[in-house]
């Protein structure tokens, strides 16, 4: 990351909601469900595929997680009624996963009902390392208990997820692969940019060796391409894996992936509390300064 970068990273928290909020615009749906619809629609209507995401973080209470289980419904039926090409992403914390792992389960359960009895399929992100063990249990059980519907996230920076992948594959798990988001301990993660994207295509290599469905989730270059050679080396047709990218980023990269005949899937998020999630996609970006310092001055 450049310097200039870094020094605005660090001022965030002083800098304006109103101006994150302006440059953090393209990565986010909008505040409600009807705009996350909307944009679903028109990446349909483009040839690509969508996972729908209630943003929210830091849930405090037991009322809460119910909100968001309550919340979390009506996209399910939305998907539904009209006839939209998406599943949906859920966070195990935003539905108790820290509070109780028992509420969430059940919080779970539910949201997964309703999407079984309408054919799609939920998706359970993955957070910081200390949820790890209790989303792949919550995942376990519910599979124990019937839910084909549903999918865990692997995040290829941590040490322990060739150990995962290799378990999750002969359990017949649909994966999506990652480099990982939060900041984890050298202890546990790889570091490193090379690190990362070796064991990426690591654990690629594995699932798709054992004829796992994957959602090969990254905007690198160096990890598109190379999964692209694999894709070719195994012969794969494009009903067995999917391409899967954010709102907002490297959208080019995007349509020419569409366009080579591949699978797409967005990451559609929505809702009121953006900013968590904004500032996330921000710090991930290269031109984040410049933006920020634009959207500052110029009005
Ligand atoms: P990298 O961050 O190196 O980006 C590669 C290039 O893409 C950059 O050089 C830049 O050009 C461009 N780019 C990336 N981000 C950008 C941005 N915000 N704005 C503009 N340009 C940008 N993580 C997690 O821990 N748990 C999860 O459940 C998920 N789920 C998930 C779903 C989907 C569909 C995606 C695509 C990603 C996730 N992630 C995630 C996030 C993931 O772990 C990772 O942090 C980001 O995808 C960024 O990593 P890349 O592989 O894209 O590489």
């Amino acid at each position: 990351m450049s310097l200039f970068n870094q020094l605005v990273v660090t001022a965030m928290p002083f800098i304006p909601k109103a101006i994150v909020g302006r440059v953090a615009r393209r990565y986010i749906a909008g505040s409600e469900l009807a705009d996350g619809v909307g944009v679903v629609a028109a990446l349909n209507m483009s040839g690509m595929m969508a996972t729908m995401d209630l943003l929210g973080e830091d849930i405090a209470t037991v009322a809460e997680t119910h909100q968001v289980r309550d919340n979390i419904l009506p996209i399910l039926r939305a998907i539904d009624q009209q006839r939209l090409n998406s599943n949906v992403s859920v966070k195990p914390t935003q539905l108790g996963l820290n509070l109780d792992p028992e509420l969430c389960y059940k919080n779970v359960r539910a949201i997964l009902d309703q999407a079984r009895d309408l054919g799609n399929f939920v998706r359970i992100d993955m957070e910081d390392a200390l949820t790890t063990d209790a989303t792949l249990a919550l995942y376990r059980r519910l599979r124990a208990d019937g839910y084909t519907n549903t999918g865990v996230v692997i995040q290829a920076y941590l040490h322990r997820s060739e150990s995962d992948v290799r378990s999750l594959v002969k359990e017949g798990a649909n994966i999506r692969l990652c480099k990982g988001i939060y900041n984890e301990s050298p202890s546990i993660a790889f570091k490193g940019r090379e690190e990362i994207r070796n064991n990426f295509m690591k654990l690629l290599t594995i699932i798709l060796e054992a004829g796992t469905y994957v959602g090969i989730a990254t905007h690198d270059d160096v990890l598109i391409d190379g999964s692209l050679g694999l894709v070719r080396k195994f012969g794969l047709k494009p009903a067995q894996y999917e391409f899967q990218m954010l709102l907002g980023v490297r959208e080019a990269r995007r349509d020419q992936i569409v366009r080579d005949g591949h699978r797409l899937r967005v990451y559609v998020p929505y809702g009121e509390q953006w900013y968590a999630y904004s500032t996330r996609r921000l710090k991930e970006n290269p031109h984040m300064a410049w933006y920020i310092t634009k959207a500052i001055f110029v009005r």
